[in-house]
C-alpha cells in the first residue's frame, strides 16, 4: 500500500472519519524539510470541536504510524509526516519496475465506454491550426481513458453535409480543371472562395447551389458521386496528417450519417410537446433558461447542425451506452452545446449529465512564425512541416552523428507542436512561437523526449559494459539523496495525475507530471554518477533510470508524442 493510503487509514481509525476524505486532504509540503506529507488539522476542527494546533499535537502523540512513515511532527495546525526514505524508495521503485510502461494504468474503467468526438473536420475545407487542440486533446484523452481501463470510442464527426456542398459542385463544374481525386483540398478551397466572390455579383448562383444540394439529398447519381469524391479526397489528404500525429478514429460517422436519423427525433420532440413554430421555423424555446431558441427546422424545412447533433447524441447513447460522451470542440461553440444538452434534458434523457463539452481556447501563430501562403488560413500540415524542418536543423548542429535524422526530426518536430498545445490548461489561448516550442532546454516536448533518450543511452551504455541489475535485489536505501528522492516522488505522483487528467478531461495534468519526472531525472543525472559507482549504488541508480525511462515513455505516449531512443 502506498504511504498516503496507509496514512489515511491510520487517521481514519483515530478520528472515525472516512479514509477517502482524509486521503484527499493530505498535502505535500512545499519544502521537503517540513516532511513528505502534511495533514491540515483545520479539516477536523469542526468534527472534533477543537483548535487545529491542539488536534495536531494530540494526533502527533497518539497516532499509530504505518510502516512506511518514520515519524511525525505537529507544526501549528499541521501534522507533518516524514517517510521512511529507504522503504519509500523501495516501494516506489518496485511498483514502477513491476508495471513498466503500464505504470499508472488501472481497471477502473473496465467494461465502460467513453465516446469522444474530436478533430471533427469539415470536408473540402482546410484542416487548419484551429483543429489542432481538438485533435491533440482528444487523442490524448483517448489514450488516457484507455490506460485507465475504459473503452474509448474516437469519433470524427465529419462536417460533410449542408448547402456548402451544393456550392462546391457548382464551383467545380464551372472551374474545376481536373478529376476530383487528383485535386488537393487547397484547390477545392480556392474554387469555393471563387464561388463566393462571383456569387456576390450573380446571386442566382446560390439558387443553383441549393438545387445541387437538393440533388445530393434526393440521391441524384451525379451529385452524390461528386460529393462522395470530395469526401474521399479530403479524407485521404487529412489521413496523412493524422498519421503524422499518430491519431486514428474508430468512427467517421459525420453529419451526413444522421440524415435519416433526424426524422424520428423531430417526431419525438413534437410528441413531447417541445416544438414551437416561430416564423415558419420549428424551434425549442429556451427562453426560460436564458438562451436563444434551438432551431430544429428552418422555415424551408431544412435541418441544421443542432438537429444533427441531437440525433447524434441519442444515436451514440443507443449504440455505445457510454458512461461519458465528450465533445472536444472550441469554446466558441459553448452556447450550441448548452442548448443541445438542455434540449436533451427536456426530452427526459437523464444521461445528458454524462455529456460534456470539453472546450479549449484559440491557437494562433506568433508574428512571423509562418508565412501564410494561403490567405489567412494556417494549414496544420504547413505548421508540422515547418516544425520538422527547424528541428532537423537543430539536430544537425546538436547531434551531427545521429543516424536516421529524418525520423527523429519528424518525431520531435511534430511532438513539439502537440506538446505546445497540451502544456497549458485547455481553456487558455496558445500563441505558437518556434523559439518556445522547440527550445530543447525549456519545458517542451523535445526536452522530455531528449530526457527519455538520455535514459535509453545510460541503459544502453550499461548494457554494453556488461552491467545489469536484478529488480528483486536492489538496495533502495541508497537512493535517499535529495535528487533521487525528488525523482521518486515525481514518479510516485504520476498515477494520480492520470486519474485527475481523466476526471477533469485535462491532458496537461499528465504533461506536467511527465515534465516533473524529466526535470527531476536531469537533476538526478547531473548530481549523481552512475557508471563509476560501486555495484550496489550503480545498480540502484540504473534501476531508477529504467523506472524514469518507462514512465517518461508512457507520459509521452499518453500526451500523444513518440519517444525516440536516440536524438
Ligand atoms: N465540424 C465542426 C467544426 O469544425 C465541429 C463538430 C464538432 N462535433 C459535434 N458533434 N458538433 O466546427
Amino acid at each position: 500500500m502506498d504511504n498516503k493510503t496507509a496514512l489515511a487509514q491510520a487517521l481514519a481509525e483515530k478520528t472515525g472519519l472516512p479514509a477517502q476524505d482524509l486521503a484527499a486532504w493530505l498535502e505535500t509540503p512545499p519544502d521537503p524539510a517540513l516532511g513528505d506529507y502534511a495533514f491540515p488539522c483545520f479539516r477536523l476542527a469542526k468534527a472534533l470541536r477543537k483548535a487545529p494546533p491542539a488536534i495536531a499535537a494530540e494526533l502527533a502523540a497518539s497516532l499509530a504510524l504505518p510502516a512506511g512513515i518514520a515519524r511525525c511532527e505537529a507544526k501549528g495546525g499541521y501534522l507533518n509526516f516524514f517517510a521512511d526514505q529507504g522503504a519509500y524508495a523501495a516501494d516506489v521503485l518496485k511498483r514502477v519496475l513491476q508495471a513498466g510502461r503500464a505504470y499508472g494504468s488501472s481497471q477502473e474503467g473496465q467494461g465502460r465506454n467513453v465516446c469522444m468526438d474530436y478533430s471533427s473536420i469539415n470536408i473540402a475545407k482546410p484542416f487548419h491550426i484551429g483543429h489542432l487542440p481538438s485533435t491533440a486533446i482528444g487523442n490524448s484523452l483517448y489514450r488516457i481513458y484507455n490506460h485507465l481501463g475504459y473503452h474509448s470510442v474516437s469519433i470524427n464527426h465529419l462536417g460533410d453535409w449542408g448547402t456548402q456542398f451544393g456550392k462546391m459542385i457548382v464551383a467545380y463544374k464551372l472551374w474545376g480543371a481536373k478529376p476530383v481525386p487528383q485535386c488537393t483540398v487547397r484547390e477545392l478551397v480556392a474554387l469555393y472562395v471563387r464561388f463566393h466572390q462571383e456569387a456576390e455579383e450573380k446571386p442566382e448562383m446560390n439558387d443553383e447551389a441549393r438545387a445541387w444540394f437538393k440533388k445530393i439529398e434526393s440521391g441524384d447519381a451525379e451529385a452524390v458521386g461528386l460529393w462522395k469524391q470530395f469526401k474521399e479526397m479530403t479524407l485521404k489528404e487529412v489521413g496523412r496528417v493524422y498519421d503524422r500525429l499518430g491519431v486514428s478514429f474508430d468512427s467517421y460517422a459525420g453529419e451526413s450519417f444522421y440524415e435519416d436519423k433526424m426524422g424520428p427525433v423531430i417526431e419525438e420532440l413534437r410528441e413531447k410537446g417541445l416544438l414551437k413554430i416561430d416564423d415558419g421555423a420549428s424551434i425549442v424555446d429556451l427562453s426560460a433558461y436564458d438562451m436563444p431558441p434551438c432551431i430544429i427546422l428552418r422555415s424551408d424545412g431544412a435541418t441544421l447542425y443542432a438537429t444533427r447533433d441531437l440525433a447524434t447524441a441519442i444515436y451514440r447513447k443507443n449504440t455505445y451506452d457510454f458512461v461519458k460522451s465528450l465533445y472536444v470542440v472550441a469554446y466558441q461553440q459553448a452556447l450550441h452545446f448548452r442548448q443541445l444538452f438542455k434540449v436533451l434534458e427536456l426530452m427526459g434523457y437523464d444521461w445528458v449529465k454524462d455529456c460534456e463539452h470539453v472546450q479549449f481556447g484559440m491557437v494562433s501563430m506568433a508574428e512571423g512564425t509562418l508565412s501564410t501562403r494561403h490567405g489567412n488560413v494556417v494549414y496544420l500540415d504547413d505548421v508540422l512541416d515547418a516544425a520538422v524542418e527547424k528541428t532537423r536543423a537543430i539536430m544537425e548542429e546538436k547531434s551531427p552523428d545521429l543516424q536516421d535524422k529524418d525520423a527523429a526530426a519528424e518525431a520531435v518536430g511534430v511532438g513539439a507542436v502537440i506538446w505546445g498545445v497540451l502544456y497549458t490548461s485547455r481553456i487558455k489561448d496558445t500563441v505558437f512561437a518556434w523559439d518556445k516550442v522547440l527550445n530543447f532546454d525549456g519545458e517542451t516536448g523535445p526536452y522530455v523526449q531528449y530526457t527519455h533518450a538520455r535514459c535509453c543511452s545510460v541503459l544502453r551504455k550499461a548494457r554494453e559494459a556488461g552491467y545489469s541489475f536484478d529488480p528483486a535485489a536492489l538496495e533502495a536505501d541508497l537512493l535517499t539523496d535529495p535528487a533521487s528522492m525528488a525523482l521518486l516522488k515525481a514518479l510516485d505522483a504520476f498515477p494520480e495525475a492520470i486519474r485527475a487528467a481523466a476526471a477533469k478531461n485535462e491532458p496537461y495534468l499528465v504533461a506536467r507530471a511527465t515534465m516533473d519526472i524529466a526535470s527531476a531525472y536531469n537533476k538526478f543525472y547531473y548530481d549523481n554518477r552512475i557508471m563509476a559507482e560501486e555495484a550496489p549504488l550503480r545498480k540502484a541508480r540504473l534501476a531508477l533510470t529504467q523506472a524514469a525511462r518507462d514512465v517518461l515513455h508512457t507520459g509521452l505516449y499518453l500526451v500523444g508524442l513518440q519517444a525516440p531512443e536516440r536524438m
